[in-house]
């Protein structure tokens, strides 16, 4: 199968920032897939790389298949962008916004598929509002409907949700999501890991222009970060057995690393044998917030 997004050695030169240091990545079709990493790290300038807005220094770039240079058309036309910055046109409403980003694509008659995007993103009452009457985070969804108006297999969202509300939120990932469903590939660059945590199944993380981590989610969660054991015992000391897993707390409460969930049932059974009774009990979870610190404050710059 094709491969939806394909990058190879790229490499980005502004004169004073060298903002992409050789990048290659791989996203299949089909994919929910995160972009990660801090400002700066050249999350943007990949992705208006990908839309052939910026051109790479070096390296190659593939949209299904077609060269974002050789066949720009055909790469634009496979992808839909939402842009990090709110660009509209002030002078339009809705529904001639979008029927000009069709007519950009040569789609005439598309006002079908965009009632239907009006409806998913809760703009249907908006249709005939001048964008600029709109508020930023329903100017968000005019962006994203744009993106959507030639149903591209390839799906880029560079911080969708900055400065979005929750109910704006939700809605908008229930759509995505469908559409991943149905096939579409999706790219997401958020600033909410607990987004991206949710959302996507395999994650890069850019640091200085450099792929520093890529992986499926699970894999980082499981390697990244550590699992701890909270308890709260009838007891002030711990039996023998469990002392070398002790990290720290005082009193009767005692945190044990954890470094496998399937160590519980043994810590579960010596407390036990031991007497001990547990009075509470809770995990510290891995998330992907601290998996990303964490990749972050290890990864150094090489220059
Ligand atoms: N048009 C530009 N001209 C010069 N430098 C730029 C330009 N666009 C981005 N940069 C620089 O490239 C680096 C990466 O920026 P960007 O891709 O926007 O990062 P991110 O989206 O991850 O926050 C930054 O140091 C930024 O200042
Ligand atoms: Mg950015």
């Amino acid at each position: 199968m094709t491969t939806a997004v394909r990058l190879r050695g790229v490499e980005k030169r502004f004169p004073r920032v060298h903002a992409l240091r050789g990048v290659d990545l791989d996203i299949e079709q089909g994919e929910f897939f995160a972009l990660l990493g801090p400002n700066g790290a050249g999350k943007t300038t990949l992705i208006s790389i990908l839309a052939g807005l910026t051109r790479a220094s070096a390296g190659s770039v593939e949209i299904m298949g077609f060269d974002v240079t050789r066949q720009y058309r055909e790469a634009r036309r496979a992808l839909g962008v939402v842009p990090q910055e709110l660009v509209y046109d002030p002078f339009f409403t809705v529904r001639e916004t979008l029927r000009l980003q069709s007519g950009y694509f040569g789609l005439r008659r598309n006002d079908a598929w965009i009632d239907e995007l009006l409806d998913n993103l809760g703009l249907a009452d908006k249709a005939d509002t001048y964008t600029r009457r709109l508020s930023g985070g329903m100017k968000r969804r005019v962006l994203v409907a744009q993106a959507l108006v030639h149903k591209p297999p390839v799906i880029v969202l560079d911080e969708p949700t900055a400065g979005v509300d929750v109910e704006l939120r939700q809605s908008l990932w229930a759509f995505i999501r469908r559409l991943n469903r149905e096939g579409h590939s999706v790219v997401l660059t958020t600033h909410y890991l607990e987004e991206a945590e949710a959302l996507c199944k395999r994650v890069a993380m850019l640091k200085e222009g450099r792929v520093v981590a890529l992986d499926r989610t699970d894999n980082l969660l499981r390697a990244g970060a550590e699992r701890r054991l909270l308890l709260d015992l009838d007891a002030s000391e711990l039996p023998a057995s469990l002392q070398p897993l002790l990290i720290g707390g005082e009193g009767r409460h005692f945190i044990l690393d954890l470094p496998d969930y399937g160590d519980l049932e043994g810590i579960l059974a010596n407390l036990r044998e031991a007497g001990i009774g547990i009075r509470d009990m809770s995990l510290a979870q891995a998330d992907l917030e601290k998996v990303f610190l964490k990749i972050m404050n290890a990864t150094t710059e090489r220059t």
